[in-house]
């Protein structure tokens, strides 16, 4: 089992990370973040869990770049995401709550864009853009716009597009939960079977103890102003015998 705190081999890193939004001492300021320690070992499946609006898309944001902490560090893979955002292409894929595609794309064109960074050539591209909507059961819907696809199928191009890039970390902020539970359900299983099977690590939000059940190897269970709860490594067996009594440690969490 990889090791929780994951020293050796971490890949991700936070430290005393605080993320405050608007003024000191202001009407809008706000403690988002509250100095927070958390590392994920490579090729570890991180469910990040806590309810709506305790601080977890503002965590994904700092590692992902896409904003800075207030106070501490954040690192990836022993760089700055947001100060070394370039060092980053192609070695990060972020799956979203919303499938963003561009909407004058086609699915195939969709899943191509991430890889014209990458600089492969025109019939590369397609070629591998192909095989992945393949895997995620698309074939025959590659010339199809975002608009004529379902949202599970939509779902399913912008996991292609994440997979495709070839990146080994992973990013997801509730990429399911918009999705009929069922639909859900099936997409949540191919996703946990492509990340093992490739070895990436990932970092999966979500609001839903059934899903941080389904998806992790370890669920952090984060309360407002994200601090951590607890931290609950899971293996195979324990996902089989003590899920009930998991489950009520976490909704303990959730309730306190
Ligand atoms: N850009 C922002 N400016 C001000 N407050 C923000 C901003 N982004 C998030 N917040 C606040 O920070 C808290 C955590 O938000 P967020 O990280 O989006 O939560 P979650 O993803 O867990 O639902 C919320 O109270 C939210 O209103
Ligand atoms: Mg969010």
């Amino acid at each position: 089992m990889t090791s929780v705190t994951g020293m050796e081999n971490c890949v991700i890193s936070l430290d005393k990370v605080s993320k405050v939004f608007g003024k000191a001492n202001s009407a809008g300021f706000y403690t988002a973040v509250d100095n927070l320690d958390l590392k994920v070992a490579q090729g570890q499946m991180l469910a990040l869990l806590g309810k709506t609006g305790c601080g977890k898309s503002t965590i994904f944001n700092m590692i992902a770049g896409l904003t800075e902490p207030s106070e501490g560090r954040v690192t990836v893979s022993g760089h700055d995401p947001f100060r070394e955002f370039d060092a980053f292409r192609g070695k990060m894929a972020i799956v979203f709550q919303g499938d963003r595609l561009l909407p004058w794309r086609t699915a195939i064109e969709n899943v191509e864009l991430g890889l014209e960074i990458l600089g492969q050539s025109a019939k590369q591209r397609r070629s591998h853009a192909m095989s992945w909507l393949e895997r995620l059961g698309l074939r025959g819907h590659e010339h199809d716009y975002p608009h004529a696809l379902s949202g599970g199928m939509r779902q399913r191009v912008s996991i292609a597009r994440a997979f495709a890039t070839n990146a080994n970390l992973l990013l997801c902020d509730e990429p399911f939960s918009a999705l009929d539970e069922m639909t859900g359900k099936r997409l949540r299983t191919e996703f946990v079977k492509l990340v093992k099977e490739n070895g990436k690590t990932a970092v999966f939000i979500t609001h839903s103890i059934n899903e941080a059940l389904e998806i992790g190897d370890r669920i952090v269970v984060l309360k407002r102003p994200a601090t951590i709860a607890i931290d609950i490594p899971l293996t195979s067996e324990t996902r089989d015998d003590a899920k009930e009594a998991i489950r009520s440690r976490i909704q303990g969490a959730l309730a306190a």
